[in-house]
């Protein structure tokens, strides 16, 4: 269906780019499958929330979660929407280098109230109305911060300045964060990489999860096939699926 249609105007996926790009193997078609990915969330997120927060997250590090953060910002972006991105992995941070940005400055800022630069400033150069909070400083207590009232705070402020906010953060089976900023969000999505994660890891991350009573808006299959040395043949991304996740049905699995 999305081979059909050409791309109307450049975007960071297509050629004509700027050099902001995201990720090198992003097209036409796995922008697509992002379209499909936003038009789903409507489906099930809550009805009646002025903007929703949406963490994503995964079992272990290298499924995808931080792409998906970006590339899911991005099409809400490109639809008219105000989008604040945030990067919440206070340990390994990575959305300032993958938009080509400058990290020092960002979240952390914010936490701890130090140095506080206008919104404008996490302006993309790619849309407008597309926001980037990188890390900033790494702090010694990343739980904690994440989960803290002054990151609800923060939360709470930017939700009246945007229509939606996506927090990219660490995976769930190797730290507490996804769980420690539930009370602040609307919902988790979890990314899950296909060839990649073991089962046993996926079925740990949803008991996790389940668990820990966090709201699950859904889950995202990276199609990659994962070679265990590069990624190079991995021309585009092959497909993203996305389903309503019933955290009833796969505990009881
Ligand atoms: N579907 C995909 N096809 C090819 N490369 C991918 C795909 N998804 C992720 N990658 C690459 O895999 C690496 C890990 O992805 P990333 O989004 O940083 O994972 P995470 O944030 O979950 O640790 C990155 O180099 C990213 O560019
Ligand atoms: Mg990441």
């Amino acid at each position: 269906m999305g081979f059909l249609k050409k791309s109307r105007k450049p975007t960071p996926f297509s050629s004509g780019a700027p050099k902001t790009v995201l990720h090198k193997n992003l097209d036409f078609t796995s922008t697509e499958q992002y379209k499909v990915l936003r038009t789903n969330l409507r489906f099930t997120l809550p009805e009646g929330v002025k903007c929703p927060i949406i963490g994503i997250t995964s079992s272990m590090r290298g499924e995808g979660k931080s792409t998906t953060a970006v590339n899911l910002s991005y099409v809400l972006a490109e639809s008219g929407k105000k989008v604040l991105l945030i990067d919440g992995d206070l340990r390994i941070p990575s959305i300032a280098k993958k938009m080509e940005i400058s990290g020092d400055y960002g979240l952390t800022n914010y936490l701890m109230k130090t140095e506080i630069r206008p919104l404008d400033s996490l302006r993309s150069s790619v849309i407008d109305n597309w926001y980037i909070m990188p890390s900033g400083e790494l702090p010694p207590d990343p739980s904690e911060l994440i989960g803290s009232r002054r990151m609800g705070a923060l939360l709470k402020t930017m939700s009246e300045e945007f229509d939606y906010i996506i927090v990219d953060l660490p995976p769930v089976n190797i730290v507490t964060d996804a769980m420690a900023i539930s009370e602040h969000i609307t919902g988790l999505v979890v990314v899950v990489r296909e060839g990649y994660t073991e089962k046993g890891e996926v079925e740990r991350c949803f008991r996790q999860l389940k668990l820990s009573n966090v709201k699950v808006l859904g889950c995202v299959i990276n199609g990659a096939t994962h070679d265990g040395a590069s990624y190079g043949k991995y021309k585009k991304y092959k497909y993203y699926k996305y389903y309503k996740y019933s955290s009833e049905e796969t505990a009881s699995k």
